[in-house]
């Protein structure tokens, strides 16, 4: 059965944070979240596990490591035993607790900017600094690497680089010769690697995501890896995520770090999670086909209404990443198309340097919503350039 992505689902009425943050008459186009229905079979799963009525501590977590390893070789050829994953609630909370693990007072933790918002902060957590390495932009918009800049960046201080991959917000997926470049560069430093790979089933025709510790098992040795099905199968309310870590000290290390502080996540989570792994692959093809439709309008609707606003098409993600620098907007553009087009986007400058002059738009919506945000946004401009 086909899925029906076009559904508009009343979510105002819910307990949608996305939904009820801003004023009634705002669409909201921000915080990542999708405005879809979770497959049928998660739900099914869910209303069994809910039927049973009693949700004392428990889940079953072997079998759940299990599913994750055999997806991590379905889906990317790499190689996981059930001992070396870590179940954590949150990715948030996994790449938070990989930076305490390897990093205290006085270490700097390496970071590619413009970067998801809880990046900048997750040094301070651990008593460490932030150091920022920018990402450049080609004259087509894509961003890229600057190894040179990167490497530079690297003094004896820096003991934890935090990778983005796929990248939120530039929406680029990294090809396996940028992500070796980056690994050789943290292995000659000794610089470990936390590499959040959330938006890692999130990509596009022609792209592949290549999880970095998979590319030997030096890198995997150096390597924290933190994922989960939240974003793929829009189930993040229900915080079921993981950490790959191959080294075993390196998981001692983390594993100390976590007690005490947040538990393995929620049954719930676990249940959907299992479900979303084993049964949902052809409702991810789908999604993956929607949301790719989804960019493409976005792109020529941008060029056709809104020419001042360049956006490099992101290769992977359901984040598009918009240049306003060049749309004749006075101030912030987040807070113009909030006040003048009633649509809620992530303003740029939250994702740290570089971040200025852009903001962020979620197009994980059907496309009746895109459209409607999207109209509004051309006419502000409009009469903005006409006033
Ligand atoms: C790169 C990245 N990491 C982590 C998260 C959030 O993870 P969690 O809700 O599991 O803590 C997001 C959500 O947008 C994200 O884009």
């Amino acid at each position: 059965m086909p899925f029906n992505f076009d559904e508009i689902i009343d979510r105002r009425s819910s307990d949608s944070e996305k939904w009820n943050y801003y004023d009634a008459d705002v669409l909201p186009l921000w915080v990542a979240d999708m405005d879809f229905r979770a497959p049928e079979r998660v739900i099914r799963a869910l209303q069994e596990r809910v039927a049973h009525g009693v949700f004392g501590y428990g889940g079953c977590k072997q079998r759940l490591r299990e599913t994750i390893c055999a997806r991590l070789w379905r889906m990317y050829g790499w190689e996981v035993k059930p001992e070396e994953v870590v179940l954590v609630p949150g990715v948030i909370a996994g790449f938070n607790l990989a930076i305490q693990s390897a990093a205290g007072a006085g270490d700097g933790v390496l970071m590619q900017t413009p970067v998801y918002a809880p990046f900048l902060g997750a040094p301070r957590n651990a008593g460490a600094r932030r150091v920022e390495v920018r990402l450049i932009q080609a004259d087509s918009g894509r961003y890229e690497i600057d190894f040179d800049a990167f490497e530079s960046a690297i003094d004896e201080t820096v003991r934890v680089f935090l990778l983005c991959s796929p990248h939120n917000p530039v929406g680029r997926v990294w090809t396996k010769e940028e992500l070796e470049r980056l690994a050789e560069i943290c292995l000659r430093h000794r610089v470990m690697i936390c590499s959040d790979e959330i938006h890692s089933d999130l990509v596009f025709s022609g792209r592949r995501h290549v999880p970095i510790a998979s590319l030997g098992p030096e890198i995997a040795r150096n390597a924290i890896t933190v994922l989960s099905p939240s974003k793929s199968y829009n189930l993040p309310g229900l915080y079921c995520s993981f950490a790959v870590i191959q080294n075993p000290e390196l998981r001692r290390r983390f594993l100390d770090a976590r007690r005490g502080t947040v538990g393995e996540g929620n049954l719930l989570g676990f249940v959907a999670a299992e479900s979303a792994y084993r049964e949902c692959d052809n409702w991810l093809g789908e999604l993956l086909a929607y949301l790719e439709a989804n960019r493409d309008y976005l792109a020529e609707t941008l060029r056709r209404d809104m020419p001042g606003i360049k956006m490099a098409r992101p290769e992977g993600t359901y984040l598009a990443w918009l240049d306003c620098r060049a749309a004749g907007i006075d101030g912030l553009p987040g807070e113009f198309f909030l006040k003048q087009a009633r649509v809620a986007l992530n303003e740029g400058k939250g994702f740290g340097s570089g971040g200025e002059g852009f903001v962020r738009l979620n197009f994980g919506c059907p496309r009746a919503t895109l459209t409607q945000a999207l109209e509004r946004m051309a006419t502000a401009l409009q009469v903005a350039a006409k006033a």
